[in-house]
């Protein structure tokens, strides 16, 4: 299959051009092309040199990850890469755009490697739960050294080309045209004579484990912080050792079959599961392209609270002017002084210059008046979680926003049609659903009410991606698909103290899970406070039938809102946020329980766990049901970037599949009959598990 791969010849050099949009992924048609191209080049005796470039958008942004769940079709990525430094006729790697995961181990099979000065290089395998595959474990530490090798392989994150000269993994950075400038690199290698370099062979200062055990203790130590739970940076570890131990092919003979064993692993799968999720999150199927976003270039954030300040600086991170409204001038001043004290801290950390701060504080302008929105392309409302002071902004913004301004409103559960319904123009209506803090969570729930316009919904999706946020589309419900599927899980947390389980046992349980906090330690964190608000605010509504989170109201009442007050579910040393247990939880709880005639027992790790996990479940297939969700998937996208899901479990409905629907809606009908309504079982769950099937597909 040459076609995917073209060959020109220019003076005495071969330009081999892979063609495989979107990203020349390295399917087997690429793989096959390469190599018929190389011996193409070899043969041809107008031929010097070779250069091997990507057409369009990037150099190879890997293996075919589609390719992973069928079987592997020779020739393997390995062998292409060891037949390339087999060439007698220097080869280079001409990058531009990514050359990641087995695009940038393509290149390590080159001779010479030249780069656009915006490429960027990379081994992201280990997101996916394999490991570079394709020699990338043995070729990186040959090139760029033992400590950049794992920087790259074991963290997965990619770097610039400026670093990856520093590291020498780029010979040279090539300013313009990157075909000519690859073209006369070529061109100098020929007229220098210059030794092909054959990443394979042995290097000097790469030798026994034994000298680099600090540098590899080091990576194992990131890998366990950064990946909690996940095998493949570790196995890459012991790929990378087995370099430095065995000769490289008996090294890269190991890989094979490390390699099988990875990509048909259970984390492999979700990750896998995980990475096509996110890009299927951004389609809406009415929505195509024929959509266009409104323009966008102006915002205006109403309220600089917390939720409101931290809107403000994921907007102005992203190059946008915006305009901070308060209703008065004290709360605007006391805003945008918190607004600068965040990118003070973002210094602190190192993430940001202060030329950096001084820019991004130049776009961020305030104001007391709503006259000052006449010509903002979009308002983000976050104002107090009230529905009566949302309509009267939005019945405000009606008068003061020009015709076509979005309006979009960051409630976390409230109706996004009665806000509508306050101005004249629905349409224009949407709901941006930012998670604490906004500037650095990844999620944004976008909320599609009953009259927004497809095309102010494809503005929201389009401002996520701006602001380098992974969007994902609701329908409207109390709570959304976000809360409304995590609230359970918060309830079960609180009702299993209540019966006896400690606050520590049943964070123990879900950070075992894999969760990187437990609930009740989040509920410290964000505060009681704030659900106690909104089960008050609907206590008109509430069922008598159903269980009531009567043990999280009392610690509200007895001013335990968490880390702010310096006790909650656990106590806190003034100035330190690590939980520490407080017997005092369990007195309330034994007193709370004693009043609802709750039992009290010794509960079990795997109970916890399934309440919690199987409760979020059978939530999450009420909500794919019932239309808020368009797809499964959309439900674990919103676990993975809201909720610190472990990526490695794919998400809720992900791992409900990989568990057994039929195992788990038998639990919930059991959970039904020992706690009541709160527990009825989703009839999608029961229909699934009846025939057999699975949520994710
Ligand atoms: N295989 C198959 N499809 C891929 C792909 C890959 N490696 N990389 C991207 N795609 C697809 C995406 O699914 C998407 O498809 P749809 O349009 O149908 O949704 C399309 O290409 C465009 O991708 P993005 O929407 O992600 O585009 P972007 O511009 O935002 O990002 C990117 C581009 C940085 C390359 C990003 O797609 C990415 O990170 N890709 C994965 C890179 C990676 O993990 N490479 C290692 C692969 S494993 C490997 O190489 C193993 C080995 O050692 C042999």
């Amino acid at each position: 299959m040459t076609n995917v791969v073209g060959y020109e010849v220019e003076g005495r050099v071969a330009v081999l051009t892979i063609d495989n949009p979107p990203v020349n992924a390295l399917g087997i048609a690429v793989r096959e092309g390469i190599v018929a191209r190389v011996d193409q080049a070899a043969a041809d005796d107008n031929v010097d040199a070779v250069v091997l470039i990507g057409a369009g958008r990037t150099f190879p942004a890997g293996a075919d990850i589609r390719e992973f769940d069928r079987p592997t079709k020779e020739p393997h990525l390995l062998a292409v890469v060891d037949h390339l430094d087999s060439i007698e006729k220097p080869v280079v790697a001409a990058i531009h755009g990514t050359a990641l995961g087995g695009g940038l181990e393509l290149t390590l099979g080159c001779h010479f490697r030249v780069a656009a000065p915006s490429a960027r290089m990379g081994t992201p395998e280990v997101n996916l739960g394999i490991f570079p595959g394709a020699a990338g474990t043995q070729r990186l530490p040959r090139v760029a050294g033992l400590d950049h090798a794992l920087e790259l392989i074991v963290l997965g994150k990619p770097i610039g080309a400026a670093t990856a000269k520093d590291y020498g993994i780029v010979d040279e950075i090539v300013d313009g045209d990157l075909r000519a400038g690859a073209v006369a690199f070529a061109e100098k290698v020929l007229a220098e004579n210059r030794p092909r370099n054959i990443s394979s062979e042995p290097r000097e200062g790469i030798g026994a484990p034994e000298a680099f055990a600090e540098t590899i203790e080091k990576y194992r130590d990131l890998a366990n912080r950064r990946m909690r739970g996940q095998d493949s940076p570790h196995i890459a570890i012991e790929s990378v050792l087995d370099g430095l131990r065995m000769p490289y092919d008996e090294a890269v003979a190991a890989d094979r079959k490390r390699f099988e064993v990875c990509k048909n692993s259970d984390q492999s799968k979700a990750l896998r599961y995980a990475f096509f999720a996110e890009r299927e999150a951004g389609k809406i199927p009415d929505i195509g392209k024929d959509v266009t976003p409104r323009v966008v270039e102006t915002a205006a954030v109403i309220g600089a609270g917390t939720m409101g300040r931290g809107i403000v600086v994921s907007l102005a991170d992203a190059g946008l002017p915006v305009k901070v409204i308060e209703a008065t001038k004290d709360l605007l001043d006391a805003g945008l002084a918190e607004i600068g004290k965040l990118y003070d801290g973002m210094i602190k950390r190192g993430r940001l210059d202060e030329a950096g701060k001084a820019e991004r504080m130049a776009r961020i302008t305030g104001d007391t008046d709503y006259g000052a929105l006449s010509d903002t392309d979009m308002v983000i409302e976050a104002a107090f979680e009230d529905l009566d002071v949302k309509k009267e902004i939005f019945a405000k913004l009606d008068s003061a926003a020009k015709p076509g301004a979005i309006l979009a409103t960051n409630t976390s559960y409230m109706d996004i049609d009665a806000i509508a319904a306050a101005t004249s123009r629905p349409a224009d209506v949407i709901g941006l659903h930012y998670f604490v803090p906004a500037h650095a969570m990844r999620l944004l729930e976008v909320v599609r009410g009953e009259k927004s316009a497809p095309d102010a919904i494809a503005t929201g999706m389009a401002l996520a991606k701006k602001t380098g946020k992974t969007a994902v589309l609701a329908r409207v419900c109390h709570g959304f698909i976000a809360n409304r599927s995590r609230l359970p899980l918060v309830r079960e947390a609180t009702f299993l103290v209540e019966e006896g389980a400690s606050p520590e046992q049943v964070d123990r349980v879900l950070t075992e899970w894999g969760m990187p906090m437990g609930p009740l330690a989040v509920s410290d964190l964000s505060g009681l406070d704030v659900s106690w608000r909104m089960r008050r605010s609907l206590a008109d509504r509430h069922d008598p039938d159903e269980r009531y989170m009567h043990l999280a109201d009392r610690m509200c009442e007895l001013g335990r809102f968490g880390q702010k007050a310096g006790r909650g579910w656990y106590v806190y040393e003034e100035g330190n946020r690590r939980p520490v247990p407080d017997p005092e939880t369990e007195a309330i709880a034994i007193e709370v329980a004693k009043e609802q005639g709750t039992e009290r027992r010794d509960i079990s790790d795997d109970e916890i766990r399934e309440r919690c996990l199987y409760a979020a479940i059978n939530e999450g297939a009420k909500i794919l049901d019932e239309g808020i969700a368009l797809r499964a998937s959309d439900i674990d996208v919103m676990w993975l970037s809201g909720f610190g899901y472990p990526r490695w479990r794919g998400g809720i409905m992900f791992s409900a599949d990989e568990i057994g629907l039929k195992h788990i809606h038998d639990r919930v009908q059991a959970f039904h009959a020992q706690h009541g309504k709160l527990w009825a079982p989703s009839p999608l769950l029961a229909r699934l598990a009846e025939e057999g099937g699975r949520f994710t597909g």
